[in-house]
């Protein structure tokens, strides 16, 4: 017994991980459906390592009538198509794309920093999931927020190439091979070179000078860990193909040294404090690949404001930036909204 799942976007990076982890976490799934554009139907999937394979459907010629949830990763122009349709004919969706996270009739959700929002979801049928840089963020702020209340957040991102799905892995393989050849590497999917550079600019730029990605980590986190905090984002394409890297200063209401936060960090939910300050004592994104946790390293005080404390945090972008989330979101509208699935 289970419930019936969808997984909307089975092809792409984040549709993949989502059932690799729906399978990892033997969610409880009565009949599984994975869908992805008129390009890739037909095609098979793997259900992580169980040996089962599914064959992809057409998403428009999906009737979600009946299915429980779905769990979209198709990009925001076909999820304006298909969500509003798949959660009108009763299916839950779970979206991971940039659509519905500012919607205020659209809970949007950290399972381990605001489970309770969740419970707005039935005014339209969809919960979101925030941005992956906003995700592992809010889970590291989380405890830090509870025990000082945070004022202010400064935080530049190192965010991998992933992060702008197959198009952007591929580029930087294409690239790195090119330049060692001897042969141009130009761009297409980024806005210049990505092998063996950073690029300064995510998504596209506001009138402020700001880019939308870094807009999306200020608004994201007020959303969902409080109102009154106030975000400054820097964000970085770096060339690394998974794992998004934060360093992050905080400014807060009370004083917490960092022998206190870290303390508080090792025993939060979601989060793995490695902070040994010493070579190699910290984490970086190649360690991150294929893991569930929010890794917190190199946390200390930031003596250039009263009551600062700085620190550096590091995700699997695809797993708690994206397909974990939304596992998890699955996993808490069953826990709290739907019939027992067994
Ligand atoms: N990558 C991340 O770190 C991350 C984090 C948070 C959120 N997200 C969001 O998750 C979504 C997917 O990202 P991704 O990285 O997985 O991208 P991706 O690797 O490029 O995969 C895109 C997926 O969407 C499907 N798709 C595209 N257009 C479609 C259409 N018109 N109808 C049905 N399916 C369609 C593709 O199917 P075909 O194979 O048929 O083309 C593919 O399965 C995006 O909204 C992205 O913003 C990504």
């Amino acid at each position: 017994m289970g419930y019936r799942v969808v997984v909307a976007g089975a092809t792409g990076n984040v549709g993949r991980e989502m059932l690799n982890i729906l399978a990892e976490r033997e969610f409880p799934i009565a009949e599984l459906a994975v869908l992805a554009s008129s390009r890739s139907t037909g095609e098979e999937v793997d259900f992580g390592e169980t040996g089962r394979k599914y064959k992809i459907q057409n998403i428009e010629h999906f009737d979600p009538t009946g299915w429980d949830m779905a769990l979209f990763a198709i990009g925001s122009e076909a999820t304006k198509v298909h969500a509003p349709r798949f959660a009108a004919a009763g299916c839950t969706v779970i979206d991971n794309s940039s659509l519905y996270r500012m919607d205020p009739d659209v809970p949007l959700i950290v399972p381990e920093v605001n489970p309770e929002a969740i419970d707005g979801y039935k005014a339209r049928n969809i919960i979101a999931n925030p941005n992956c840089s906003t995700a592992q963020m809010v889970v590291a702020l989380k405890p830090i927020h509870d025990a000082a209340t945070i004022k202010r957040v400064v935080v530049a991102t190192y965010q991998s190439v992933s992060g702008a799905g197959k198009q952007g892995m591929d580029e930087l393989f294409e690239q790195s091979r090119n330049i060692f050849v001897g042969d141009p590497a130009l761009p297409t999917k980024f806005t210049k070179q990505i092998a063996f550079n950073v690029i300064p600019h995510i998504d596209s730029f506001l009138d402020d000078g700001s880019t939308k990605e870094e807009w999306k980590m200020v608004v994201e986190t007020k959303k969902i860990l409080g109102a009154k905090i106030k975000v400054v984002a820097t964000c970085v394409r770096v060339p690394v193909f998974v794992g998004h890297s934060e360093a992050i200063n905080i400014e807060m209401e009370n004083e917490l040294s960092a022998e206190d936060a870290q303390k508080i960090l090792r025993e939060a939910p979601g989060i793995m404090l490695i902070d040994k300050r010493e070579d190699g004592g910290y984490v970086t994104p190649v360690e991150c690949v294929g893991e569930y946790a929010t890794f917190v390293s190199r946390v200390r005080d930031d003596s250039t404001v009263e009551n600062g404390l700085a620190l550096w945090c590091v995700s699997d972008n695809l797993r708690k930036g994206a397909a974990l989330n939304a596992v998890q979101i699955a996993e808490l509208l069953g826990r709290r909204h739907l019939k027992k699935a067994d």
